[in-house]
């Protein structure tokens, strides 16, 4: 596969039993699986193909563990073969108060382990309303902050521009914007972090039927899929298409 395509599964499925139907039904090469942490072994377990991600972890990592109830550490999520790791998605954000000072410190803590981190960027409905100027703005700045402690012998980086207004609404936005907005984040990671490889996604209301046109841009690495990818139909129909991309 030339774009790299990446499932975000949230909060689903509902039990262990789907869990493992859902990833034996996902498990394609190149494909990259972001189940939530409950379900991280059994989805190991099941697949033989497809690469396993998180879709989070805790900012600190003492050593020897810690007194924090229900954290989860990037050393656990290591030694169960996680080699990639979605940071500061929009919902950790909104429903975590997760700051850009925690992202930064999950981004070092990932490069520290060797896990590839997938950092989420994108600008809510207002600041778009305010214009495309506004929102490269906003997204210009959430990467300067966020990239703020990447070591300098960090090679490469995933970053998945997912506007808040298109995330779970079926409103996706133009593959024509996606693809400006994709040029605009290279630009900013080459002036702040010079030699930093990027690999920029879509995200948000991606399906089986916008996604051809957005899978034409060149300017797109890739995707991250939030609800299509938790649907059997829905997701082959996705991995067919840019398998052939
Ligand atoms: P969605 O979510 O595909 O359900 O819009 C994307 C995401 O949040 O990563």
């Amino acid at each position: 596969m030339k774009k790299l395509l990446i499932a975000n599964w949230k909060m689903k499925p509902r039990t262990a039993r789907e869990a493992v139907k859902l990833a034996k039904a996902s498990d394609v090469r190149d494909v990259l699986i972001a189940p939530p942490y409950a379900f991280l072994p059994i989805v190991k377990n099941a697949l033989k193909k497809a690469t396993l991600g998180a879709q989070d972890f805790f900012y600190e990592d003492p050593k020897q563990g810690g007194a924090f109830t229900s954290a989860v550490s990037v050393s656990m999520v290591k030694s169960l073969g996680v080699k990639f790791t979605i940071i500061g998605h929009s919902e950790r954000r909104a429903y975590f108060s997760e700051t850009d000072e925690q992202v930064t410190k999950k981004i070092l803590l990932a490069y520290e382990n060797g896990i590839l981190p997938v950092l989420c960027v994108g600008e809510s409905q207002s600041v778009r309303q305010r214009g495309i100027m506004e929102a490269k703005a906003f997204v210009a700045l959430q990467i300067a902050k966020d990239l703020s402690r990447v070591p300098q012998q960090a090679k490469k980086i995933v970053i998945a521009y997912e506007p808040i207004w298109a995330i779970g609404t079926g409103n996706n936005d133009t593959p024509e914007n996606a693809a400006d907005m994709a040029r605009h984040i290279k630009s900013v990671v080459a002036k702040n972090n010079h030699g930093l490889n990027v690999a920029v996604l879509y995200g948000g209301s991606v399906n089986s039927k916008n996604i051809t046109a957005f899978a034409k841009e060149n300017d797109i690495n890739g995707f991250l899929v939030g609800g299509a990818s938790t649907d059997v139909k829905e997701w082959k129909a996705i991995m067919a298409i840019v398998k052939k991309a």
